[in-house]
């Protein structure tokens, strides 16, 4: 059986790092803020923002918590956005996707002030990615996936991963960190998605499967050599009327018939979700710093 990978526990060393850090910013009189900014009311989304609100609020950290109808206009958020460019206090803004279909996302986006942009969507943060220049922000959960590898002591330098999924939140900026020429990085990465052939043979060759397609158990045994380590970024509801709402959280894939294969799995819940919680709370304290202290 595969050793199960503890993305709480991970979170947990991570945040023992990030008191410490907010203790020195708050020492120089700065207190790291994040506004969490959500359109709509829909019930995941809901669940999420409450949780990075929660997370702020534990650390200690100034939390700016904007709920807006399903009806506001491109025009209200943007204003919204500006206005949280503007605010001193805030050094990190995250703007939930997905937004209500009026809503037009790439431009919301393009409107945030890159130097607050924590969740590393903006076109400027994406090309800093690809040129290597850290001063730049890297998407949460690609980050997570990333520090989990770290912390379990796989080997990445010249592993082949294989990242299944190419959204612009997790497959195309996981693979562009992972084949970095840095620590934690120069990965053989190969991308693969929906339309691509022969997926179970490309899968097999890999030593790190990252499974980000968002469909539930769609990474099965045959996918996976013996001895690989597999992350699986998604988080699926299944109707299962045994449970107390009607539904419970999997993953992309299929668990126990892979955690059989596998020499180390993370488990959904409790393996990326929690760590991207965390890159979220990191990312906002180097936004911090470097807008408060040209550190
Ligand atoms: N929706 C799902 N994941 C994310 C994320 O990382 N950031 C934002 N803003 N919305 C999301």
């Amino acid at each position: 059986m595969a050793e199960l990978i503890d993305g709480r526990a991970v979170a947990e060393k991570v945040y023992a790092e990030l008191r410490q850090e907010i203790a020195d910013l708050k020492g120089r009189g700065v207190t790291p803020g994040l506004a969490v900014v959500l359109v709509g009311d829909d019930p995941a989304s809901r669940a999420y923002v409450r949780s990075k609100d929660k997370m702020c609020r534990d650390l200690g950290l100034h939390s700016v918590k904007l709920e807006l109808p399903a009806t506001t206009t491109q025009e209200d958020l943007l204003a919204h956005v500006a206005e949280l460019n503007r605010d001193a206090a805030v050094h990190g803004i995250l703007v939930q996707s997905p937004p209500p279909k009026q809503i037009d996302e790439g431009a919301i986006v393009r409107a945030l002030d890159p130097a607050k942009d924590v969740d590393g969507f903006h076109p400027g943060n994406v090309a800093k990615l690809a040129f290597g220049d850290v001063s730049g922000f890297v998407p949460c959960t690609p980050l997570g996936c990333q520090r989990l590898l770290i912390e379990c002591g796989v080997e990445i330098a010249g592993s082949h991963v294989v990242v299944l999924g190419r959204s612009m939140i997790v497959g195309k900026p996981l693979a562009m960190l992972l084949m970095q020429k840095a620590n934690g990085a120069n990965a053989t990465v190969t991308v693969v998605h929906s339309r691509s052939r022969h997926l179970p043979e490309i899968t097999r060759s890999a030593d790190i499967i990252v499974a980000a397609i968002g469909q539930a158990h769609f990474v099965q045994a045959e996918h996976v050599r013996s001895g690989a380590i597999v992350i699986d970024v998604g988080i699926n509801r299944v109707d299962d009327p045994t449970a107390a709402r009607g539904y419970r959280l999997v993953g992309d894939v299929a668990f126990d018939k892979v955690a059989r294969k596998a020499a180390a799995i993370t488990p959904v819940p409790g393996g990326v979700g929690p760590m991207t919680i965390a890159m979220l709370m990191a990312n906002t304290i180097k936004a911090c710093r470097q807008l408060s202290l040209s550190l």
